[in-house]
């Protein structure tokens, strides 16, 4: 279910193994093919790898210039709100790295949610074009406490989207709107790596991992990559309830 599960001790190890598996996987990916696309996760449990790759032991070891940063997901908030996956990640990485503004699509969450999410939709097919799925290089995946995973939530109408790359999706537990990547655009992925971390998480993650199979309760579990190598990066306070852990 789970592909392979990696435990680290602590939020800093778990960090470490996502920067150094980043800086690996974007110079294989340039090197074969001259760029790396990168999705990254939201939330809060991305910002010590954000600035852990910002920071002296990672910045020179990535090509910054040929990296190119998409969002699996978004809030329905402007780009400078707190709520903003987009404001993070300018705050934790993209602001202290040479990284091109050209290399960013940011997911408009300003807009009227069907209309960004259409509009992401195209931006991925001028970037990968628009003949078949899109193939990142990397997504990272967030998990939520209730095995939600990027703006995937349990219940709602995106989990069964198997059309569309990029929807609106309305969320009635935080009455809100949200614009993320759908399941098949997220199992297109050529590597996609889970980062979990925290107590809070353990319930859920046994249950993706080792419970049975219910994606529309625990939709982390839709996850499983057609053609790509799925990675969980677990801390060991999330994975205390494990089997074999
Ligand atoms: C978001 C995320 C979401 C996140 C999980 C875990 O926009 O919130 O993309 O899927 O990864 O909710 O969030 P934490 O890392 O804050 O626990």
């Amino acid at each position: 279910m789970g592909g392979n599960v990696e435990i680290f001790p602590d939020t800093r190890g778990l960090a470490r193994a996502s920067a150094e598996s980043i800086v690996t996987l974007s110079s294989e990916a340039i090197a074969a093919w001259g760029r790396f696309s990168i999705g990254l996760s939201g939330g809060s449990t991305p910002r010590t790898l954000f600035q852990l790759l910002a920071s002296d032991d990672f910045a020179s070891r990535i090509d910054w210039g040929n990296m190119y940063i998409f969002w699996g997901d978004e809030r329905c908030v402007p780009p400078d709100h707190a709520d903003s996956n987009y404001h993070m990640t300018r705050e934790t990485l993209l602001d202290h790295v040479p990284l091109p503004e050209d290399n960013i699509y940011r997911m408009q969450g300003e807009r009227d949610p069907a209309e960004a999410a259409a509009a992401y939709e195209e931006t991925l097919r001028a970037f990968f074009g628009s003949d078949a799925l899109p193939r990142f290089d990397l997504l990272l995946q967030g998990m939520g406490d209730d095995g939600h995973t990027a703006s995937l939530f349990p219940g709602t109408a995106a989990l069964r989207e198997r059309e569309r790359w990029v929807v609106a999706n309305y969320v009635e537990k935080l009455d809100s709107w949200r614009i993320t990547l759908t399941v098949p655009m997220i199992n297109a992925a050529a590597n996609v790596i889970f980062l979990v971390a925290g107590e809070n998480k353990a319930e859920a993650l046994r249950a993706v991992l080792q419970g049975p199979r219910q994606p529309e309760l625990y939709p982390s579990q839709f996850v499983q990559p057609e053609n790509g190598r799925l990675r969980w990066l677990v801390d060991a306070a999330a994975a205390q309830l494990l089997r074999d852990s």
